[in-house]
């Protein structure tokens, strides 16, 4: 058995705690699989929680002290936020200790600086708890699938907007009340922006992206869109469709350029993605060799996210010092989201009279747009204006996102069209 490796770790919340909780339950196995000890040495938090057994690791509270010791071979950061945590995960790099992060966020703003910074030090920089939790995505983009080329990926890789989107299908409720079920739960936070806008599940993408396809983290070319406009009454017709609601991270290479973006997708029922429900996440990565492969499970709470920092652990126990990323050498364009093709579901309120359909298709059909399925509902009265409407809901083949912009500007603009257009848009997930 080797020496042990010395862990430094900053932050003592939830991930933190299930780090510490499963280094000792599992502790002969850890070390065993390691080939040697992991020994938390140090802990630096605000504060020291009451009840929290620490083990043999000492205390501080201050975290950038920790980050500057040279008596550790890694250094844990488990802190969350931006400024803080970067400055951490800098200080251990420039010092020539490896660093394990879950934070999204700095990897997906900073990756390149941090990746270069490791790579210049010879450290090792894992950040496998940063995405989808206890899903080793990391680990299998980079060493499972290693040898294929990536054609696209599809994730759900937030949570919280995953449990609101099924509890709007399942129980029928509207965002809001969804939201709050989720905030009374613990699932969401009290300010619930980041996960229900797609910022959180932007940063995933953009690490996601830069692993499949080894262009670097390129967060601002990220296209964000989150759930907060999807209703009860779209899901219902998408589920009448066949499809359902998923808040997707989708990233595609293709001819023209790398495409990126995260927003409210319509996918097949069929799709065992579309099945993965509640606050777990998945991950479907097209590889040209291994065909689709589909990965789930929690991605988030203490000992789920444990098992992913843990996993960065062992690696680097046994001495392989790896960085998940490699510098790019290639900067493919990233398209813009109106250079992409989608299929779309359109939901047009309008006035309840002869034609409506026939002008709205002839407007699509202008512009070689064409309609795969159509309902019309039933009658309702719209309580402002006391006209009689109904909602004409369109799916459509494939198309460029700008002619459909277009084409739903042009609808838009129909005197029978008495209320805001709903487009959202529709994946096969598949290669055709
Ligand atoms: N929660 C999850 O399931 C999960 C899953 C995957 C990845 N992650 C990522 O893992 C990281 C940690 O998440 P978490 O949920 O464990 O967060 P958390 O529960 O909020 O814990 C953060 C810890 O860091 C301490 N802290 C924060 N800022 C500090 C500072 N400036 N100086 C000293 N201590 C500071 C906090 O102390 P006080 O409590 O005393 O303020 C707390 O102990 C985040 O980057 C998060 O995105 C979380």
């Amino acid at each position: 058995m080797g020496k042990p490796l010395r862990v430094g770790m900053c932050g003592l919340g939830t991930v933190a705690q299930g780090v510490l909780n499963v280094l000792r339950d599992n502790h002969d196995a850890i070390t065993q699989r390691a080939g040697r000890e992991i020994q938390l040495t140090q802990i630096a938090s605000r504060s020291l929680k009451a009840g929290v057994d620490l083990g043999s690791a000492e205390f501080c509270t201050d975290v950038l002290a920790l980050s500057r010791r040279d008596d550790l071979d890694v250094v844990v950061e488990l802190i969350g936020g931006e400024e803080t945590a970067l400055e951490i995960v800098r200080n251990a790099l420039r010092n020539g200790t490896s660093v394990v992060t879950g934070n999204k966020a700095i990897m997906a703003l900073h990756g390149n600086e941090l990746v270069e910074l490791a790579r210049e030090q010879g450290c090792s920089l894992g950040f496998e708890a940063a995405v989808a939790g206890a899903i080793p995505i990391i680990a299998a983009l980079t060493r499972s699938l290693a040898g294929n080329q990536v054609g696209w990926l599809a994730g759900i890789i937030n949570g919280t907007s995953n449990f609101i989107l099924t509890a709007m299908t399942e129980e029928g409720q509207n965002f809001q009340d969804a939201l709050e079920e989720a905030q009374r739960l613990g699932y969401a936070e009290a300010d619930p922006t980041v996960d229900v806008d797609g910022i959180d599940a932007a940063h995933k993408l953009t690490i996601l992206a830069a692993l499949a396809f080894d262009m670097g983290f390129r967060f601002s070319d990220v296209y964000t869109e989150g759930i907060s406009g999807v209703t009860a009454e779209d899901i219902e017709y998408a589920d009448q469709l066949g499809y359902r609601i998923k808040h997707l991270g989708i990233t595609r290479r293709t001819e023209a350029g790398v495409e990126a973006r995260v927003h409210p997708t319509l996918v097949p029922k069929r799709q065992l993605i579309a099945n993965i429900n509640g606050v777990m996440n998945a991950v479907l990565v097209q590889g040209n060799a291994a065909g689709p492969t589909l990965f789930c499970g929690a991605g988030a709470g203490d000992r789920p996210s444990a098992s992913a920092v843990i996993a960065d652990l062992v690696e680097m126990a046994r001495g392989i010092a790896f960085l998940p990323v490699k510098t790019p050498n290639v900067s493919p364009p990233m398209l813009a989201v109106e250079d992409t093709q989608s299929a779309f579901y359109l939901r047009i309120p309008s006035l309840d009279q002869p034609g409506v359909f026939a002008k709205v298709a002839g407007l699509l059909s202008e512009r070689d747009i064409s309609i795969e399925a159509a309902i019309q509902r039933e009658q309702a009265i719209d309580t402002t204006s006391q006209q009689a409407w109904v909602p004409i809901i369109i799916l459509t083949h494939v198309v460029n996102e700008r002619v459909m912009n277009d084409a739903v500007a042009a609808v838009q603009s129909l005197p029978e069209v008495v209320g805001q257009i709903t487009r959202l848009r529709v994946d096969q997930l598949t290669d055709g």
